[in-house]
């Protein structure tokens, strides 16, 4: 998979995202990532980028042109078609379903604002989708980038080494968020394992497990649980 990013930081983006999981699926052929600065397609000695808004207000809007030319330059590389997905607080949540949606693409391009936004006919001429990361405002799109990369970088086949991994992850499969997890030692000042997990019977860990993931959404995210119809096993294990 290729991903562009569009920023006045391009460079930003690939460092947060190239490390970790990230850094080894871009170190295994799986993805590929490119920067590209609408300043190096600005006109002008300058090389202006924005400009303030028309009706007044504060902040400034990015122009048309330099990212249209950069948006252009970042379609013509292969493979083409590549889908430009603009990142902010206006967009539609991103969820781990998007992220699913978006790592099955064979290219991303994804534009990074700045500024208090960019000039909408832009928007509406070149960007295919619009994504939020969340109920809040950044100062840019690029750590929303980071987060988009790094959701979809391990969702692609064989960046993570246990390919298990993946799937018992919150939000994945049945949308629960994930159980406890507990390490050595066996006793710490901190408190001891929970016993069952020592037990070596797989059916009752797997039951202790589920149970815990079921409280906590019950308990931190209650709206995951309503999407769930419950199976008659997972209610009476809630109602235990
Ligand atoms: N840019 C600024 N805030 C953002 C957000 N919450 N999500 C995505 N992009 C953003």
């Amino acid at each position: 998979m290729r991903i562009d990013i569009i920023s006045l930081f391009p460079e930003f983006v690939a460092q947060v995202a190239g490390h970790g999981v990230v850094g080894r699926a871009r170190e295994r052929g799986l993805l590929s990532l490119h920067g590209w600065n609408p300043r190096d397609h600005a006109e002008g000695n300058y090389r202006r980028v924005d400009d303030r808004p028309f009706g007044g207000g504060p902040g400034m809007v990015m122009m048309i042109d330099p990212l249209r030319a950069c948006i252009a330059a970042a379609r013509a590389a292969e493979p083409a078609p590549a889908r430009v997905i603009y990142l902010s607080p206006q967009g539609r949540p991103f969820t781990q379903a998007k992220a699913r949606e978006l790592a099955g693409e064979s290219r991303l391009v994804l534009l990074c604002g700045r500024y208090e936004g960019v000039d909408e006919r832009l928007l509406a001429a070149e960007v295919d989708e619009e994504i939020s990361i969340g109920d809040y405002v950044l100062s840019g799109g690029e750590l929303a980038a980071a987060v988009v990369v790094d959701a979809v970088a391990r969702l692609q086949e064989g960046a993570l080494n246990d390919a298990e991994s993946a799937v018992q992850d919150s939000f994945e499969g049945d949308g629960l968020l994930d159980c406890p997890h507990y390490t050595r030692p066996l006793e710490h000042p901190l408190g001891d394992v929970p016993t069952v997990l020592l037990s070596g019977n797989h059916a009752e860990i797997a039951r202790w497990r589920r149970k815990q993931a079921l409280g906590r959404t019950w308990l931190r995210r209650p709206d995951l649980l309503d999407r769930e119809h419950l199976s008659v096993a997972d209610r009476a294990l809630l109602e235990e």
